[in-house]
Formats: structure tokens, C-alpha cells, sequence
């Protein structure tokens, strides 16, 4: 296939999916969702920003390790010590590439970086030339593109190109842009730019006026070759393009686009899974390839249609992208080395006997209460097991509640709290607002709940539940989760988890703060 028949897909779930307020993700998460987009067949992973904080460079450091297939990330600011951190993180990559990037429009210029054009040029050549000295594949990112004057563009990307960068990412900062006015950009600056050719163009897209997925289409349309997306359409503020609907658009309107990605589909919907349940931010129902209704067919027309000959309503197969992939994978007799087999599998290894026990552990007492166990009530399962992210600062050591019709529901809750046991009751208006008052009885956060949300994790009544919280204090966000078959001990994990995440809070550098 010819590089101009092929669109490279650039994930970057891990690095600005991980922006979205509260979606950050331990060093264990990060490396299953670098295996699941491994197996997805994904060209590039951004892993995370090395210079971001220890956690995040471990994290590259780890993915790096495990991922193979896949070429590596790191974002750096183009300054020395973002880029240095991020060759170091990806010292051990079969592929490393350092994605350096530097703000290109006049508002960022004068008011964020207080530098002039010149000076933006001439750090842009510095950043570029320093990562190439560290590894071969090197992106350079004009931020802000979409508001960034062309003639301003055409001269740092030829300045970037010249200084060895083999990608061209432009991105959509702030989503602003519209299709065909973005399109054209991209076919201005392909046009323009003398050694254009020497590189590879890429777009970044937000979602902010929910046009992120048209806007790198019309991209592409126009010669991009690579589009930067995240799985589930995560990112900063209102997110990024969504993966999924970019390769699903470009497969089923192959006939428009002519192009191929080596995206293996039948991966999506476990991946999308994967994330939602490791972030804590749940998939919406009507969400395009993979909301729970993206496929159901609801009125009688449509069903009759669909029996008769499923392309009257359907322009994709469900089983194409995944659907219907989740199968009973163990039950109750599964042994532990079936247990840990599967599990690597998934991506998931053990650091100490201890911790393959202990979730061995849950696993044996969820296959007591639900007699088929799914991939997806394993990633919860593990999810739970070796979560790195928060010291256990509280424990839930057991629940009790009470409700019935005309009755006020209570709970009673046993905490520990740094090893030491206290209990509470409270009333509240259900079992599940009984027992996080009970909770927080305890605690005493002052949190603010932003976010309470449930999820069935598989089909069937005895599916887990799986619970968000979002808490908010003194403006740090945080995403607790927690399952069970019990939604009212699922929420009661997810506070907990959420409370431990709070306390735990090891501070992150923004990678669109000032650094240059
Ligand atoms: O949105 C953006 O501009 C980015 C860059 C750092 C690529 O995320
Ligand atoms: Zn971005």
C-alpha cells in the first residue's frame, strides 16, 4: 500500500484523554490500555507528557516496556528539560518518537508565550533539532493552528521540516474550526510549503463546537495522513475526534476516501469499554459505534427493515467493531493459572504473588454470586486490585443498609480508617445516598459531588454495577470508581476509591501551561 493510500492513527487517550478533569491514570491502567490499543493495531500511542510529573514518566517509561508493536510517545514543550525527560522515558521503546510542540497563533504568541514570531520560529528549530539529536521520529505540533495565520505557518512548519521533524501535527486547539475552512488550511499549507513533502501532515482536532470527527475528515480529505485521536472521543474540555468513528467513517466511506488504516475494528468496542471503565467516564447510550443503542433498533419499521435485509438501516455490522465480542471467559472452576493466563491476555500482569492472590481472591467470591464472568467484569475486577493511584487511606470493611416502600432507607457503614475502625450510620434518600452520607460521616472530605453514575458492566440482571463518583476539593477533580454486584457496596467503593484519590494527590504539571 502506498503512504498516500494509508492514514496512520495517532492515539492519545493516555496523554490528552488524561487531560479530561479527573481522568488521570496509574502506571497499571496505563499499560492496558497501551496493550489493548497494541492489539487494536494502533500506529503511534502518546503515552503521556514525561515532564508532567514522576507518575507520568513512569508510566511512558512502563508503556514503552510492555508495547511493542506500536511506535511510543511522549509530548514534550520545546524547551531542553521536557525534551530530555521524554527521550529518557522512551529510552527502552522498540519505537520512540518526541512529539515537541510550541503555540503558533497570535493571541498565544503575544499573551501566553510573551514571545515574538522570530522567537517562536527560532525555539521551534532549537526544540526540533535537540529531538532529533535523542531519537529518529520526531512531531512538531503548531498549537493553536486552527486560529494561526497561514503565511505564519507555511514558514515555522518549513523551518521544523528543514530542522529534521517527519511529522506535522496541526492542531484544532481550541475547536474552533469548521470543516471546509479547515480542509483548506490544510491543502494551503500542503500546497505552500516547498518541502511539504518530507513530512507527514497531521491534524489534532477538539471537540468544542462538536465538530472535532468532520473537521479531521475534511483533513484528510484534503492530503492529511495522520489524525490524532482518543478512544471514546476523551480530552481536554469537550474532547478530541473519537477514534472509533474516524476509522469507522473512513472503512464504511472507503469508496469516498480511498484509504486504509491498519486498525483491526473488531477491538473497538472492548478497548472503548476498557476506557470507560479504567477512566470512570461512561459511554453514552446514542454515542456513535460504541453507546450501548448504537446498533439497537428501536421502532418496528426499522426492525422489519433490518430482518428483511440489514443494510436497509444498518451501514455497518455490529460484530465488525466488536459487539457481541465479550464471552464467558471463566467461571467458578477456573483455576488461578487460567485465572492469570487470561488476565495477561488482557494486558494485566502481577508485580508480587500477593497481588495476583488478593484478586484471585475477588475473583473467587464475584463467581459465587454471578456464575459467568466476562472480560469486562475482570477489568473491573482488576481495576479494583491493583490500583496504584491512592494509598488505601479508608477501607470499606462492611455495609449494612435498610429500605423498603414508606420506609426511610438507612445504611450503617464499618470504615477503616489508616487501620483503625470507626462506624457510622445516616439516612438519605435511597440505600446508595444513605450509605455515602454514612461514608462521609466518617471522612469529613467537604468534598463536592460532582458526578454519580451507574453502569451495568454486562448483560443480564446479575451483570456488576459499575459506580463513578466525581469529587471535586479546592479545585481538584477526581474520578473514583468501584463494582459489585451490589450497586449500593459498588458506590460505597467508588467514594472510598474517589476519597483515597483526593488524599493521595501528587501534583501535575499541565502540558499547555507556559514553559517556554
Ligand atoms: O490541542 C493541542 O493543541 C494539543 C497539542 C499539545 C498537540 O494537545
Ligand atoms: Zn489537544
Amino acid at each position: 500500500m502506498s503512504q498516500q493510500n494509508r492514514l496512520v492513527i495517532f492515539d492519545t487517550t493516555m496523554r490528552d484523554g488524561e487531560q479530561s478533569p479527573g481522568a488521570s491514570m496509574t502506571k497499571e491502567e496505563k499499560v492496558r490500555i497501551g496493550k489493548a490499543l497494541e492489539k487494536m493495531r494502533v500506529d503511534v500511542i502518546e503515552a503521556g507528557f514525561a515532564a508532567a510529573s514522576p507518575g507520568d514518566f513512569a508510566a511512558i517509561q512502563a508503556v514503552a516496556e510492555a508495547v511493542r508493536e506500536s511506535t511510543i510517545c511522549s509530548l514534550a514543550r520545546a524547551v531542553d528539560r521536557d525534551i530530555e525527560h521524554a527521550a529518557d522515558a522512551l529510552k527502552k521503546a522498540e519505537r520512540a518518537r518526541i512529539h515537541t510542540f510550541i503555540a503558533t497563533s497570535p493571541i498565544h504568541m503575544q499573551y501566553k508565550l510573551r514571545m515574538q514570531p522570530d522567537q517562536v520560529v527560532e525555539q521551534a528549530v532549537y526544540a526540533v533539532k535537540k529531538a532529533r539529536s535523542l531519537v529518529e521520529d520526531v512531531e512538531f505540533s503548531c498549537e493553536d493552528a486552527g486560529r494561526s495565520e497561514n503565511d505564519f505557518l507555511c514558514r515555522i512548519i518549513e523551518a521544523a521540516i528543514n530542522a529534521g521533524a517527519r511529522t506535522i501535527n496541526i492542531p484544532d486547539t481550541v475547536g474552533y474550526a469548521i470543516p471546509e475552512e479547515f480542509g483548506y488550511k490544510i491543502k494551503t499549507l500542503l500546497e505552500r510549503i516547498p518541502n511539504a513533502d518530507k513530512a507527514i501532515f497531521s491534524v489534532h482536532c477538539h471537540n468544542d463546537l462538536g465538530l472535532a470527527v468532520a473537521n479531521s475528515l475534511a483533513a484528510v480529505a484534503n492530503g492529511a495522513r495522520q489524525v490524532e485521536c482518543t478512544i471514546n472521543g476523551l480530552g481536554e474540555r469537550a474532547g478530541n475526534a473519537a477514534l472509533e468513528e474516524i476509522v469507522m467513517a473512513l472503512r464504511t466511506r472507503h469508496d469516498l476516501f480511498g484509504l486504509e488504516t491498519g486498525i483491526d475494528t473488531t477491538h473497538i468496542v472492548p478497548t472503548s469499554r476498557l476506557v470507560s471503565s479504567i477512566t470512570g467516564f461512561p459511554v453514552q447510550p446514542n454515542k456513535a459505534i460504541v453507546g450501548a443503542n448504537a446498533f439497537a433498533h428501536e421502532s418496528g419499521i426499522h426492525q422489519d427493515g433490518v430482518l428483511k435485509h440489514r443494510e436497509t438501516y444498518e451501514i455497518m455490522k455490529a460484530e465488525d467493531v466488536g459487539w457481541g465480542a465479550n464471552k464467558m471467559v471463566m467461571g467458578k472452576h477456573s483455576g488461578r493459572a487460567a485465572f492469570r493466563s487470561r488476565l495477561e491476555e488482557l494486558g494485566v500482569t502481577f508485580d508480587t504473588d500477593a497481588a495476583l492472590n488478593d484478586a484471585f481472591a475477588r475473583f473467587k467470591e464475584l463467581a459465587d454470586k454471578k456464575h459467568e464472568i466476562f472480560d469486562e467484569d475482570l477489568q473491573a475486577l482488576v481495576s479494583e486490585a491493583i490500583s496504584d493511584a491512592a494509598p488505601e487511606t479508608f477501607k470499606l470493611v462492611a455495609l449494612e443498609c435498610h429500605s423498603a416502600i414508606g420506609e426511610t432507607p438507612v445504611a450503617e457503614v464499618v470504615v477503616s480508617h489508616n487501620g483503625q475502625e470507626q462506624r457510622a450510620k445516616a439516612n438519605g434518600s435511597g440505600p446508595v445516598d444513605a450509605a455515602l452520607k454514612a461514608i462521609e460521616s466518617i471522612a469529613a472530605s467537604g468534598a463536592n459531588l460532582l458526578l454519580y453514575s451507574v453502569n451495568a458492566i454486562t448483560q443480564g440482571t446479575d451483570s456488576q454495577g459499575e459506580v463513578t463518583v466525581r469529587l471535586e476539593k479546592g479545585g481538584r477533580i477526581v474520578n473514583g470508581s468501584g463494582a459489585d454486584t451490589d450497586i449500593v457496596v459498588a458506590s460505597a467503593k467508588a467514594y472510598i476509591h474517589a476519597l483515597n484519590l483526593l488524599l493521595s494527590g501528587a501534583a501535575r504539571q499541565h502540558p499547555q501551561a507556559d514553559g517556554v
